[in-house]
């Protein structure tokens, strides 16, 4: 798909709930991009929209932060950046946690211990703004990404804020 452009945070943050909206109860995101480019902003909306509140703690050092959500089930955040091998992920007793909604940032850091993507979104700089390109990873992913477009709810995004 073609990318969509994030003119401001807000517009990620839009991006993050219109992709909470429409996910599938149990679903693995993987969100890439470089250093800056959005995922902790976007995976932190997505739990808000999901009735998280108080504190989410960035993963960077626990790499795990799991998160009860109001509806039933769990989030899971994980930042795998200062992994040190894909082992580790072993540790963090996650076998229980297939049902959840996973969202990976730098998931090619433990690609191997990690449950395969149903969806990739991947964030990169343009300007001042960023670009966000979405991704299916499995049949699942695929069917999420059609509802996304039957409702043309990603374009909206691009325009200016009513
Ligand atoms: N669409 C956007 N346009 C401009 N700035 C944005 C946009 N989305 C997020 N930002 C800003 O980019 C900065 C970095 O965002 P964030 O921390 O979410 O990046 P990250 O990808 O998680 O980085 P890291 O890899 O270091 O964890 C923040 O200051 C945030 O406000
Ligand atoms: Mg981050």
């Amino acid at each position: 798909m073609r990318p969509v452009f994030l003119a401001d945070e807000g517009a990620t943050r839009a991006l993050a709930v219109r992709l909470a909206r429409t996910a599938p109860e149990r679903a693995v995101v993987y969100l890439h991009g470089d250093l800056g480019a959005g995922k902790s902003t976007l995976a932190r909306a997505w739990l808000r929209e999901l009735g998280v509140t108080g504190t989410v703690r960035s993963p960077t050092y626990t790499l795990l932060e799991r998160y009860p959500l109001p509806r039933g089930g769990e989030a899971l955040h994980l930042d795998l950046y200062r992994i040190g091998d894909a082992g580790e992920l072993e540790f963090l007793a996650l076998d229980d946690a297939l049902d959840a909604l996973w969202l990976v940032e730098w998931p090619d850091r433990g690609a191997a211990g990690l449950p395969p993507a149903d969806l990739h979104v991947r964030l990169a700089m343009d300007g001042d703004g960023r670009g966000a390109t979405l991704d299916g990873g499995s049949g699942a992913g695929e069917a999420w990404l059609r509802r996304l477009r039957e409702v043309d709810e990603l374009h909206r995004i691009s325009e200016p804020n009513p």
